[in-house]
């Protein structure tokens, strides 16, 4: 399939669907005599966080107003759900929210409900829409983002169910999208799209197509506008941003984009994800030297047997993942190095399993996202016949968790006693008064701060500053602000 490489040159029928639903949503304004509101509710990676923020500033440019309750998604005139068909009970959540909206809808018939995300690439998902839930008004999928002014317009005018399910590989540069960017201080960048890999078990390249990089020259230029507007983090995003340019003509890799964002010089340059097969040495270098790019390694395993690996279609053995794991640990002084990994892969066998634990015990992973293996339909691994049985795939997971779980703490006892600069990202949950924040090495901080030293009516989000931790837990260590670092 061609990639469609759209910019804001050639978006006329974007621009005048986007007028026509202003004209619209005003005029519904008028006849309720105040502001229309939307909400937007996103499960899923940060590359539907990015897509949100995307669909977001496309709502607001009709002139809608977030709703200003906090929370309550169904009180919106706009409903959206950007859903996600990795993480656990995703259909539960979607059609548990369904069921929600349809009271909206009963008591006002100009809501609208409109469902997009990965979850819109399995066709029974959208049958049972189509079947169960007729008041929604539109469905469509991540390849199809770049449309939705045009498809929301649509769905109006003919007033009943629109689903555009369909497959183009779009890769959209310069202005295209206005962008609602979610965090003041933390600006999420795809520097490429899709997937090549195929992972027998993933939903991925089928939801999102084939695997595509930006334009360096667009990224480097998005980057730059966003450091000049006082973004302090930015986060590099893709699949596999290892592979970042295969298939442009310019010759530039992943590590050209890195290197690009560090001499921008934002206080932190952040990347995910990467895949073992294709991360270089250049990259691991340019983490250790460059003092603005991250300490943290996502690098997913998978599991530690390489009989599942090899079904897994994720081509390195865990002899060369456990390789790269002692690299980045030699070389990136402080580093953390997190990971993924799926127990109850079709085929795993309790020798499987106990190589995994191995495995993770050996890459002292600092954190991991832990999955049970669910299928999904339409990928290779649903139709292998070795499932594994619930009960034996809950029992392991437990068994890996105690493991993970144990080694995430005591790299958390390690940072007891010491310092370290902290981005601040607002209040924590942890109490009233307390503070939340990441480290360069990506562990989540819980801090106070000496009244003599708090700033007046200030608001804390995206300053930097040095906590002394004093307390270690599973997750997260605790501390106390010594000073800020960014004044
Ligand atoms: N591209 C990333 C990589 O390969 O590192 C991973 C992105 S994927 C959206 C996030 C994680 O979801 C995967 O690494 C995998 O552990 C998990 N995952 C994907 N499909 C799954 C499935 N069918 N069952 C359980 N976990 C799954
Ligand atoms: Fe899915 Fe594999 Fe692609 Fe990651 S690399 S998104 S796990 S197919
Ligand atoms: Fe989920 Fe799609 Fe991301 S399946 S994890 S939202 S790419």
């Amino acid at each position: 399939m061609s990639i469609v490489k759209i910019d804001s040159n050639d978006n006329t029928e974007f621009k005048s669907a986007t007028e026509e639903l202003g004209v619209y949503f005003s005029s519904l304004a008028a006849k309720k005599g105040r502001k229309i509101t939307y909400n937007v509710l996103t499960y899923g990676c940060q590359l539907n966080e990015s897509d949100s923020e995307k669909l977001e500033g496309m709502l607001m440019s009709f002139g809608l107003t977030h709703t200003e309750e906090e929370g309550e998604l169904a009180k919106a005139d706009v409903i959206l759900m950007n859903t996600c068909s990795v993480r656990e009970n995703a259909d539960k959540h979607l059609f548990g929210n369904l069921g929600v909206f349809k009271s909206s809808v009963k008591q006002d018939k100009d809501t609208i409900v409109i469902i997009c995300g990965c979850m819109m690439k399995v066709e029974e998902n959208v049958e049972r829409i189509r079947r169960s839930y007729p008041y929604v008004d539109l469905v469509f999928d991540p390849q199809q983002i770049h449309r939705f002014p045009v498809l929301l317009r649509d769905s109006l005018r003919k007033s009943k169910q629109l689903v555009n399910i369909g497959a183009i590989d779009y890769i959209a540069e310069d202005d295209y999208f206005p962008i609602a960017r979610q965090r003041k201080f933390r600006a999420l960048v795809p520097i490429m799209y899709g997937c090549n890999n195929f992972c027998t078990y993933c939903i991925v390249p089928y939801a999102r197509g084939r695997e595509r990089s930006r334009n360096f020259d667009n990224i480097v230029i998005e980057l730059k506008d966003l450091y000049s507007r006082g973004y302090k983090e930015v986060m590099l995003l893709g699949q596999n941003v290892n592979s970042y340019g295969l298939n442009n003509e310019d010759g530039k890799t992943f590590k050209d984009v890195l290197e690009a964002a560090s001499d921008i010089g934002f206080n932190r340059v952040r990347f995910m994800s990467s895949h073992p097969k294709d991360l270089s040495d250049e990259v691991i270098d340019l983490m250790a030297t460059r003092p603005n790019i991250e300490k943290h390694l996502h690098l997913a395993m998978q599991s530690g047997s390489n009989k599942v690996l090899k079904r897994m279609n994720r081509p390195y053995s865990i002899e060369q993942f456990l390789d790269i794991a002692s690299k980045f640990r030699s070389k990136v002084e402080g580093g953390s190095l997190t990971t993924d990994i799926i127990v109850g892969f079709p085929g795993e066998t309790e020798e499987d399993f106990c190589e995994t634990l191995k495995a993770v015990e050996k890459a002292a992973f600092d954190a991991a996202f832990t999955f049970q293996y669910s299928i999904r339909p339409g990928t290779k691994a649903a139709a292998y016949e070795d499932q594994i049985p619930k009960d034996v795939v809950t029992e392991r997971f437990d068994r890996l968790l105690k493991i993970q779980n144990d080694l995430a703490f005591k790299s958390n006892e390690d940072k007891v006693g010491k310092t370290f600069e902290v981005l601040i990202e607002g209040m924590s949950k942890a109490g009233k008064g307390t503070y939340t924040g990441r480290t360069l090495s990506n562990h989540l901080v819980n801090f106070t701060i000496p009244e003599d030293i708090m700033p007046q009516d200030e608001d804390l989000e995206g300053r930097l500053g040095i906590v002394r931790i004093d307390h270690a837990r599973p997750y997260s260590i605790d501390g106390v602000l010594e000073r800020f670092s960014d004044v």
